[in-house]
């Protein structure tokens, strides 16, 4: 179902104390939106996670998972050991995974299934590069990606998807989309959905703008018809923050 949202992707930082006095920060912040929230700690911190904020209503999610239930990965994580760990939710389709683990609209697919075949959630990333913004074909990458990964899906499986747009150019940057830029591209997100699967389909998606959102900025992203929510990297690392972007709807 349609909710705003606001995910906290902390990406490789913080060790076990970091995550602790971060995460002891956010417990004792309020939440003042509608907003759902989530923090993806490192793999190593999701069980401290898990047990520091469970009375709380902040979700611990992963930064991603194997497709493999087990086996000869050296160094990768199923799903059900993320569930084992309390986590419900996983981001997959990260431009960093697509561009330093060369994660592939297949690969992400398989990624996908095993995901939902465990009854998790799932944030699923894409984005445009700069040169197909400039070049204006950034609709046509964008629906690729979106198309090849996950139009395999039946309907149903939309309930427990979550789309995040987030152009490449915009990511650690501090170069964020315009709210118009990210409305258009939203609204083409929301009706690529509606022409495959239906309106009440594409009606009922969250979907999250992710690059350069800052406290600054938050409000007016999240003003925009189609934007749910964000998915925030360098600004989840600070309480005070992520809380003013919590809070910005
Ligand atoms: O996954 C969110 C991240 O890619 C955005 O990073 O630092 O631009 O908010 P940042």
């Amino acid at each position: 179902m349609r909710k705003n949202i606001v995910a906290g992707n902390w990406k490789m930082n913080n060790d076990l104390a970091q995550t602790e006095t971060l995460l002891t920060a956010l417990k004792n912040s309020t939440i003042t939106s509608n907003a759902e929230v989530m923090v993806a700690p490192t793999f190593t911190n999701l069980w401290s996670a898990y047990n520091t904020l469970k009375d709380n209503a902040i979700e611990v999610i992963a930064q991603n998972m194997h497709f493999a239930e087990n086996g000869a990965y050296t160094g990768e994580i199923s799903a059900s050991m993320l569930k084992s760990v309390g986590v419900k939710t996983v981001i997959l389709g990260h431009s960093e995974r697509r561009a330093y683990f060369n994660e592939t609209d297949e690969l992400l697919a398989k990624k996908t299934d095993a995901a939902l075949a465990n009854d998790m959630r799932v944030i699923f990333c894409f984005g445009e590069e700069l040169a197909d913004r400039k070049s204006e074909n950034h609709e046509a990458v964008v629906g690729s990606q979106i198309k090849n990964a996950l139009f395999h899906l039946e309907a149903d499986a939309f309930k427990n998807i979550v789309l995040a747009y987030e152009p490449v150019w915009a990511i650690g940057t501090g170069e964020t989309a315009s709210p118009e830029q990210a409305q258009d591209m939203h609204a083409f997100i929301r009706k690529t959905l509606a022409d495959k699967y239906g309106d009440a389909v594409a009606d009922s998606v969250s979907i999250l703008y992710g690059g350069s959102v800052k406290p600054g900025n938050a409000k007016e992203i999240f003003s925009k018809p189609d934007v749910d929510g964000g998915l925030i990297g360098g600004a989840a690392l600070n309480a005070e923050d992520f809380f003013a972007i919590v809070n910005a709807f």
